[in-house]
């Protein structure tokens, strides 16, 4: 008898937590309820995980304080490094080229999405600045989202702690394009110029986002259920140019992908380009 409350109390939890986000939370992370929320459910004395469930379905603000616990937010600057060099060394030489007799030739736009706390976008800004020397004749811009608050309130503010800092930028790119202050790091304004920060939840249309060259959805689908899954990618691939990238993380592999896309392999990164669509 016990053990079925138990469960059942959890099951509540879950299925909010996936209503809010989309993350799933499978038997194998159970113990991430406890890790995450058992700090709340103590501090506002919530009795069970049920209790908080129904207090969630239609409180806005606990809602977000839900997402904000249960998001994982690991993240570095230039990770997994092969989607980088593969861009700089051949992709986007050959996007700037097939850009230069379009109507456009001198606009790029790309999107970190799920961006967490901005070392993602700031480090395809670093990419772009060390590619495009008259960078600032270009129009670029790069979208930088995530649902959660805390992470892009970070990203805007572009301060990073030794720590971060450490996590995937060499010494010379510090030199370039950070201040120190105390002992933090602030991003310089030639990078943080070229980047729009906003929060947006991925289970929601991309009203309003535009089209993208370049879209990085890095180590965010590996949390969603099959269903979510897909209509994310299909989602995105409406969003991408023709001759578009996108680049999914070094672990994630999806066997749906093909539906949407081709999958190609430069400089030992992976990357899915859009299939044409049928009029
Ligand atoms: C592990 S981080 C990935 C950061 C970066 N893309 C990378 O690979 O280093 C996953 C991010 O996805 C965000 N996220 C989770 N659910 C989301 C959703 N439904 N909509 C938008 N972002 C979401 C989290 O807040 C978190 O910052």
């Amino acid at each position: 008898m016990k053990t079925l409350e138990v469960s059942n109390d959890i099951i509540d939890i879950i299925d909010v937590i996936e209503q809010l986000c989309g993350i799933q939370v499978d038997d194998r992370k159970l113990y991430l309820l406890e890790h995450r929320f058992g700090e709340l459910m103590r501090e506002a004395s919530y009795s069970n995980y049920a209790e908080l469930a129904r207090c969630a379905r239609d409180d806005r603000q606990l809602q977000q304080q839900i997402v904000e616990r249960i998001t994982t937010r690991e993240t570095l600057f230039f990770r997994d490094g092969s989607p980088f060099q593969a861009l700089q060394h051949k992709l986007l030489p050959e996007i700037i080229d097939a850009r230069a007799s379009s109507r456009f030739p001198r606009r790029l736009r790309l999107w970190s999405a799920a961006c967490s706390s901005g070392q993602e976008p700031y480090s395809l800004a670093i990419m772009l600045r060390e590619l495009l020397p008259d960078a600032d004749n270009w129009d670029v811009q790069i979208l930088a989202s995530d649902i959660s608050s805390t992470a892009i309130t970070q990203a805007k503010q572009g301060v990073y702690s030794e720590h971060e800092i450490s996590r995937g930028l060499s010494p010379a790119q510090l030199n370039r394009y950070f201040h120190k202050e105390g002992n933090l790091w602030r991003v310089q304004d030639k990078l943080r110029s070229m980047i729009r920060f906003e929060e947006r939840n991925f289970l929601q249309p991309f009203t309003n986002v535009g089209m993208f060259d370049v879209v990085f959805c890095r180590n965010l689908a590996i949390y969603f259920s099959d269903g979510n899954r897909k209509d994310l990618f299909n989602r995105i691939a409406n969003q991408m140019v023709d001759d578009g990238l996108l680049f999914i993380g070094a672990q994630e592999y999806h066997s749906d992908m093909s539906q949407r896309f081709t999958m190609e392999h430069h400089c030992r990164a992976t990357v899915y380009r859009p299939k044409k669509r049928v009029p």
